[in-house]
Formats: C-alpha cells, structure tokens, sequence
C-alpha cells in the first residue's frame, strides 16, 4: 500500500491517523490476534463490498470472534473514512483484533471489546508498462498454517515468502504444497491451460478471494471457460497464461516464472479480455459510500 491519508478510524471514531494510539497489550500486536481485509474504493464505491463483508464475518467466526457490524453499519463506518480524506480512488484497510487485555494470555477472556481499526491509501495504478509487459514471480513453498481461509493478521508465512520473491526480484512468490499450486503469498493465482482458466478448487489452504470472484463472474461474461480444479507443479510451469488476482493490484499477468518465460511472454488474450472486463465492472460492482 501506499502512504496513508490523513485521518483513520479507531474504535468507534474518527482521528487523524498521527494521533491514533493501541495499547502494547493488545491481542493484535502480542499475538497477531485479529483479522483484516483490503478493500478498493472507485470514486467513492467499495468494490465487491459483500463478498468482503462477508469474508470479514468468515474470518471472525473462524477465530472465534463475533461478527461486530450489520452491512450499513459498515457502510456508515466506510463512508465516514473515505470521505473525510477526500473520496475518489482509495484501498481501505479495516482491522479488528481481539482487543486489549491487562495480562499476556495465549486464552482469550470472554467479553474484551474488538479494537477496530481503519485507514485509507491511494489506490495504487498499476503502470502501463506493467500491462504492457506483465510481472515476475517466483515459486515458493507454501509453509504457512492450515486455515489459510481465514484472513488473519498472523502474517508472518506471507511476509516471508513475498520478501523471498522480493529479494529475487520477482513481484510476487506463487505458492506450491505438495506439487500443487495454492495461490500467491498476497493474491489468488489462476492458470490458463489450452484457452481454458484454471483455479484452485476453495479449501481451507487458500484465501477466499473476492478479486477471484469478480474474476469468476467476469470470465462467465465474457464466454471464457472456466473451472476450479487442482493446478499441479508442472500445468503451472507450462501454463500460456499465469494470471493473479488481488484487491490492493487489481489483475496481473505474470509473464516470467522462476526466471521462464510464461507462454509467449507477454500478457496473453484470456489476461486482456479478462483486464477490459474488470475495468468495466467498477461502477456495476461497487456500493456507493454516502458521506
Ligand atoms: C494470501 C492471499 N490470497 C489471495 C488474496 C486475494 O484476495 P482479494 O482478491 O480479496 O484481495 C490475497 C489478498 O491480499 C491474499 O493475501
């Protein structure tokens, strides 16, 4: 994400971010206890605004937490942050952790109100080269934990992984368990074998991701087929496309994996339809944030 805007949102109000404080003993920071979720906002309309509330409530279940607002109750919430740091394009990031607690506990007590925390960026524009040319990425062994469903602050197997890609200089690390392909360490990956998009089937190894849907819908519309079904090492590396998919970078093409090039090595045709498609969706996707 990029540098933040001026004014966050912290436990029922509004603040500019400068002064926004969190106890030391809070769950989030002592145990990565707390979910979150990413979200973009086009001209002041959260895109795929249910299927991220929706995550948000899988997650907190998944954790034991309770579900804490209604849909308007975060659309008021939303509305409310994007606006005061002046509408248009933005990524929200919301977060809610178990709260704070007076002793150091792996057990949770019963009854610790959620700290709730929001802050907005400008949405990031992929550049025209990036389009133009696609991405890099590496692979990686998938060594995070086993409810990779739920999107939980405990970042620590994603952090490692997408700084391993890093260091190779690679954007992103595309992630294999057991010879078959999960998703990225921060998106969903897809592959398109033959004209066909391929997806990994929605377990609890993968991030339910809402980019993945649009996907899905996208590609139903615009008569690309398409399939969830297990990706192994190898349809990866041979794949024509490599296409990933995430809230904060939109869709991307990957045109170079481990050094190879993937199928011609520019953006293919299922990437550009799917591209024009997704750019279209933006008004008909997204719920309006009234200020
Ligand atoms: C591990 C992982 N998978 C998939 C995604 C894509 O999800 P979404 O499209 O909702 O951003 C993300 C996004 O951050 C992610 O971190």
């Amino acid at each position: 994400m990029s540098l933040p805007l001026p004014f966050a949102w912290l436990d029922g109000r509004l603040l500019p971010l400068a002064e926004a404080r969190i106890s030391p003993f809070d769950r989030g920071f002592l145990f990565g206890d707390g979910v979150y979720e990413v979200l973009p906002v086009y001209d002041g309309r959260a895109y795929r605004l249910d299927a991220h509330l929706e995550r948000l409530d899988h997650s907190l279940r998944g954790i034991g937490m309770e579900p804490l607002l209604d849909r308007d109750g975060w659309i008021k919430v939303f509305g409310r942050l994007v606006h005061a740091n002046g509408g248009g394009d933005q990524l929200l990031y919301l977060q809610l952790t178990r709260g704070v607690e007076a002793e150091r506990n792996h057990v949770p007590r019963p009854g610790t109100p959620p700290t709730v925390f929001a802050f907005v960026a400008p949405l990031p524009v992929p550049p025209a080269e990036a389009l133009e040319r696609g991405s890099s990425a590496v692979t990686a062994a998938d060594l995070r934990w086993a409810r990779c469903d739920l999107k939980t602050t405990s970042l620590i197997g994603n952090v490692l992984l997408r700084w391993q890609a890093a260091q190779a200089g690679a954007g992103e690390a595309v992630l294999l368990r057991d010879g078959w392909l999960t998703e990225g360490s921060s998106s969903s990956a897809h592959v398109v074998v033959s004209g066909r998009l391929a997806s990994p089937p929605q377990t609890h190894r993968i991030l339910p991701g809402t980019t993945r849907g649009a996907i899905d819908e996208i590609a139903a519309r615009v008569g690309i087929a398409s399939e969830q079904r297990p990706v192994s090492e190898t349809e990866l590396r041979t794949a024509d496309e490599l296409i990933l998919a995430s809230a904060g970078a939109g869709i991307r093409a990957v045109t170079q994996l481990d050094g190879q090039q993937v199928g011609d090595g520019t953006p293919g045709p299922v990437f550009r339809r799917l591209y024009a498609g997704f750019l279209q969706t933006r008004f008909e996707f997204s719920t309006e944030l009234p200020a």
